[in-house]
């Protein structure tokens, strides 16, 4: 099946976790796709290995002026973008609020919050000309609870923030035929949470009802399904994919 025939995609962190899977499962249902990504060695590998329908470009999310270009090569390889996906983010550090520190808040803010905004105003106009598009932004279940496991302020108000920039993202351009949802991972077996447990973030395992870390996979279905048309009438949502986390 090809259910992204035809669409032009851009994916942020495609390098490696989730970006990664999401990227391989766009190429193989069809879609050409724009990966993006700071690390440029293996984002370009993988680009290399999807083939002719696959482009790597590096990318720092928090540059504006980089985003213009990400948009304007895409567009002139590929032609208008109709599926934006704002993935690439950071964890930072594991820290209680007076024990973080305010550069490390302000990056995380950053990459996570003010990045998926760059995102969505350097693609907005290009999906305006193609008169359709998909925008999915990826936050947390900790942009919905804050006690999920892994203590920091920053990144539960990032993750937050995302959600809401989502739904009035998706009020303002519901009628141009855009839609724009939140998806809110649980614990997803990547570079990410190999990283956080590593550093004391605590057993996920026996916080998962169905008992196991997601695969990256798992995640790339869903975002798949909102990418494309077979979601058309969803828009200004938060998708949650925890196996039961936040459900307790
Ligand atoms: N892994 C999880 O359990 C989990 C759970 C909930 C939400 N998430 C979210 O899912 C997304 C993907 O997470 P992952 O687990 O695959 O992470 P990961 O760390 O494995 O991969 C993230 C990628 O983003 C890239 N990146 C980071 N900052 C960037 C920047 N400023 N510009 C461009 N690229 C940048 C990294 O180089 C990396 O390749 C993140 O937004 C994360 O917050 C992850």
């Amino acid at each position: 099946m090809e259910r992204l025939k035809g669409k032009v995609a851009i994916i942020t962190g495609a390098a490696r976790g989730m970006g990664e899977s999401h990227a391989r499962t766009f190429i193989a249902e069809g879609a050409k796709v724009i990966l993006t990504d700071l690390s440029d060695v293996a984002g370009q590998a993988l680009a290399d290995e999807l083939g002719e329908n696959a482009i790597f470009i590096k990318h720092d999310t928090t540059n504006p002026e980089q985003w213009a270009t990400v948009v304007k090569t895409a567009e002139q390889k590929f032609g208008a973008i109709n599926v934006l996906v704002n993935n690439a983010g950071v964890l930072g550090p594991i820290a209680k609020t007076a024990d973080l520190k305010e550069e490390d808040y302000l990056k995380v803010c950053s990459i996570n919050q003010h990045a998926a905004f760059y995102g969505m105003k350097a693609t907005l106009p290009s999906m305006l000309k193609a008169g359709i598009g998909s925008i999915v932004n990826i936050s947390s279940i900790a942009g919905i609870v804050a006690n999920y496991g892994f203590p920091s302020l920053a990144y539960v108000a990032s993750k937050f923030a995302v959600r809401g920039m989502t739904k009035a993202t998706a009020i303002e351009y519901g009628p141009n035929n855009i839609r724009v949802n939140s998806v809110h991972p649980g614990f997803i077996n990547t570079p990410m949470m190999v990283e956080a447990t590593n550093e004391g973030g605590g057993d996920a395992l026996a916080q998962i009802p169905l008992g196991r870390l997601a695969q990256a996979k798992e995640v790339s279905n869903l975002v798949l399904f909102l990418a494309s048309d077979e979601s058309s009438y969803i828009t200004g949502a938060e998708h949650v994919i925890d196996a039961g986390m936040i459900a307790q």
